[in-house]
């Protein structure tokens, strides 16, 4: 196991009650006046955005609002929530949504006490040294940014998606109630599980070997989602279901199913290969849903550089899936792990599909002239090669690509 430093500063308050504790969860973390921020909609019709006010109402803490983050959220978004904060002198941020709102939350957060803009922090990579307190109320389990160190935001008048690190700004609470993720369409469902699964397996494909008590709780995840993304789907008011998969969401992505992984104590374990070559799809392609997409470039990758690590796949296959090498001496050995590998991707690929994600890029209305532009923003976003499974040049990135097709 590697050295690791582990923070996860978030307070959650999970379950049925939760929402009406809003308020008074604010208030007794200090905030005094906070920026609500929400997508386009789904708060409002579902009755929670006047929910959460009430319980701010009943606990004196105040607010202005900021609607219409969209799902893959523009800096230019950014930009004007963060003049709307300083204008209402807020002293903290109420996210009220998924991975989008949230970003487009964290992004105002450490945006308002920055003189330049924001998008620097993204483009130069500039350490973020103050930042508004962040709060969430989460509607969606996918990103799982309600834990995170992550924040990325697009720049659609650049092609650009980018994401950037920080533990000060992780949310300070999290409010986590299964009721209201009742209301998700399948669809959205499905890409919050699968953006789950891979956020645990840039993880565990990261290169370092076995680290038994993060691998164990790593698949035990993995095993727990497989179980209920199903349930949900078939009935979508399955409260345990629901929660295990808002609760597995968080632990995907609060590196914890990541301790001991990374090859420096202080850098988040994993290479991010996936989660780069999708970055690119969405960037360019802004109605891509993120989970959807990586549905789609995950076992596309796995297959493109198991061999860097049978191993590593193998455990993947015994732990996730029950799959094993045969071990029979008409079968040579490289075959039998081979074998074994590509069911487990398979066996992988089709749980994705089961819930209704993609399998091609065609599916998302892409042809192989479309893959060229992902490769220049790829190359300027990551450099080249990037990765640490396996290194990536832009011709893998290209044959990856292809691949999907
Ligand atoms: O905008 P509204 O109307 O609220 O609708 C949203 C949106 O259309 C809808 N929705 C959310 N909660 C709902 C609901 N509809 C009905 N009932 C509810 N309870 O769902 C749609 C998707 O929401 P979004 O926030 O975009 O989903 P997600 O949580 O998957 O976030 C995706 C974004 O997070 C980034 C992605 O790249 C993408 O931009 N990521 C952020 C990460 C992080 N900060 O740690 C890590 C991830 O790897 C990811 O990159
Ligand atoms: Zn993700």
């Amino acid at each position: 196991m590697n050295d690791f430093v582990f923070c996860s500063p978030t307070k959650f308050v999970f379950g049925r009650d939760a929402i009406d504790q809003t308020g008074a969860e604010l208030a007794a973390a200090g905030f005094g006046k906070v920026l609500l921020v929400y997508g386009q909609g789904s708060v409002v019709r579902s009755g929670l955005l006047d929910r959460v006010k009430a319980t701010l109402d009943a606990a004196g803490v105040s607010y202005a609002e900021a609607g219409g983050a969209r799902p893959n959220p523009d800096v230019s978004w950014v930009r004007e929530a963060i003049e709307k904060a300083r204008t209402e002198q807020v002293d903290g941020v109420l996210a009220i949504g998924g991975g989008s709102v949230i970003d487009a939350a964290k992004a105002t957060a450490f945006g308002v006490p920055y003189q330049g803009d924001v998008w620097d922090f993204f483009v130069k990579k500039q350490p973020i040294e103050a930042c508004l307190p962040i709060a969430v109320v989460l509607t969606i389990p996918a990103a799982g940014s309600e834990a995170s160190s992550s924040c990325v935001i697009s720049c659609d008048a650049e092609n650009r998606k980018l994401g950037t690190n920080g533990d000060i700004f992780r949310p300070k609470l999290a409010i986590m109630d299964p009721r209201v993720t009742f209301t998700l369409p399948t669809y959205q469902t499905a890409a919050g599980v699968t953006d789950m699964i891979a956020h645990i397996c840039e993880r565990y494909f990261s290169g370092v070997g076995a680290v038994p008590v993060t691998d164990n709780i790593a698949t035990g995840l993995i095993v727990a989602l497989m179980e209920a993304a199903p349930r949900v789907l078939e009935q979508p008011d399955d409260y345990d279901a629901r929660a295990t998969i808002m609760w597995a969401g968080t632990l995907a992505h609060n590196d914890i199913a990541g301790c001991g992984r990374s090859l420096v104590p202080t850098a988040r374990a994993g290479g991010w290969e996936s989660h780069a070559l999708e970055h690119e799809l969405s960037a360019h392609h802004p109605e891509i849903t993120h989970g959807a997409g990586l549905a789609v470039v995950m076992p596309a990758w796995m297959r493109y550089v198991w061999k860097s690590d049978p191993q590593r796949f193998l455990d993947f296959a015994s732990d996730v899936f029950g799959i094993e090498p045969v071990e029979e001496e008409f079968c040579p050995r490289d075959e039998a792990i081979e074998d074994a590998v590509t069911a487990a991707i398979d066996e992988l690929q089709a749980f994705f599909r089961s819930l209704g994600m993609p399998a091609t890029l065609a599916d998302f209305g892409l042809s192989p002239a479309d893959i060229d532009p992902l490769l220049e923003t790829l190359k300027a976003s990551k450099g080249e090669p990037f990765g640490a499974f396996q290194k990536l040049t832009m011709e893998d990135a290209r044959a990856i690509y292809l691949s999907m097709f």
